[in-house]
């Protein structure tokens, strides 16, 4: 379902990009800059990283520059055609993208320094096979609280109806069940504000909340959402972050 999702965004939105007119605020710490962080502190010249779930490349070839070389897997045939031509322009040439499916790879016989994932999938066991004793895991992701409000006026959504059930206790428990080490784990709620319901509605057709979003007939739903949620501030979403980072002994 998620690759036929992000194979149709690219298709719609040919220089795809989820940039709207949206501010962000957090009661702290940004999740992002912390898994960046955490990223760029188990960065360096000689060691060779796995990005799981590249998406259109962007990111990965922001951060290829701190690393001797870039794995980055992909499903998406679309989002590997973007992030290629992203390469290209940029002129980065530390990176392979490659279309592996991170749930069925009989391909990799390399071993990494670091893999991280930046809300992509994750599969703890198959990570620490593939990571040098020594190496780090480093992973965000959406945590079970994540646009709920919307979620639950709609009535469906990506985990819908999870609530209960934390991403945070189960991923530790996971990695811990394969014998990584996790060495940082946090939790972040935060809240972004959209300035108009088409900055919203554009925002929800470009990301995963809802992978069959449809603006016109969702409409009585979205406004319902903004009715509820419209503040002096904007149309109010609430999002919710993990962020971990792991060893192998
Ligand atoms: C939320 S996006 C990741 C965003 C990206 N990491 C970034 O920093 O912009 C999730 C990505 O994982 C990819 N994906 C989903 N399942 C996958 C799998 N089993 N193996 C590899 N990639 C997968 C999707 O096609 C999608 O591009």
């Amino acid at each position: 379902m998620e690759i036929d999702f992000y194979n149709k965004v690219a298709e719609k939105f040919e220089n795809y990009s989820t940039e709207v007119d949206m501010q962000k605020e957090f009661p702290g710490e940004d999740p992002e800059e912390r898994f960046i962080s955490e990223l760029l502190q188990a960065a360096d010249s000689r060691i060779e990283a796995l990005d799981v779930g590249s998406r259109d490349g962007r990111f990965t070839l922001s951060v290829a520059p701190n690393f001797k070389k870039i794995t980055a897997i992909e499903t998406s045939d679309s989002m590997l055609e973007t992030a290629c031509k992203l390469q290209k322009e940029t002129g980065i040439t530390n990176v392979s993208f490659r279309k592996i499916d991170i749930f069925h790879n009989q391909y990799f016989s390399e071993i990494f320094g670091v893999i991280y994932s930046r809300r992509g999938p994750t599969d703890y066991l198959e990570f620490e096979r593939l990571l040098v004793p020594g190496g780090k895991y480093i992973g965000i992701k959406v945590g079970e609280q994540d646009a709920r409000a919307i979620k639950e006026i709609f009535g469906r959504g990506q985990n819908y109806g999870k609530w209960n059930e934390p991403v945070l206790k189960r991923d530790i428990k996971d990695l811990e069940d394969v014998w990584l080490t996790v060495s940082c784990a946090g939790e972040y709620l935060y809240t972004e504000y959209f300035k108009t319901s088409v900055d919203l509605s554009s925002y929800l057709e470009k990301v995963p909340i809802f992978e069959d979003y449809d603006p016109i007939k969702d409409r009585d739903n979205l406004a319902r959402y903004i009715a509820e949620h419209k503040t002096e501030k904007g149309i109010a979403l609430q999002r919710h972050r993990i962020v971990l980072v792991a060893e192998k002994s």
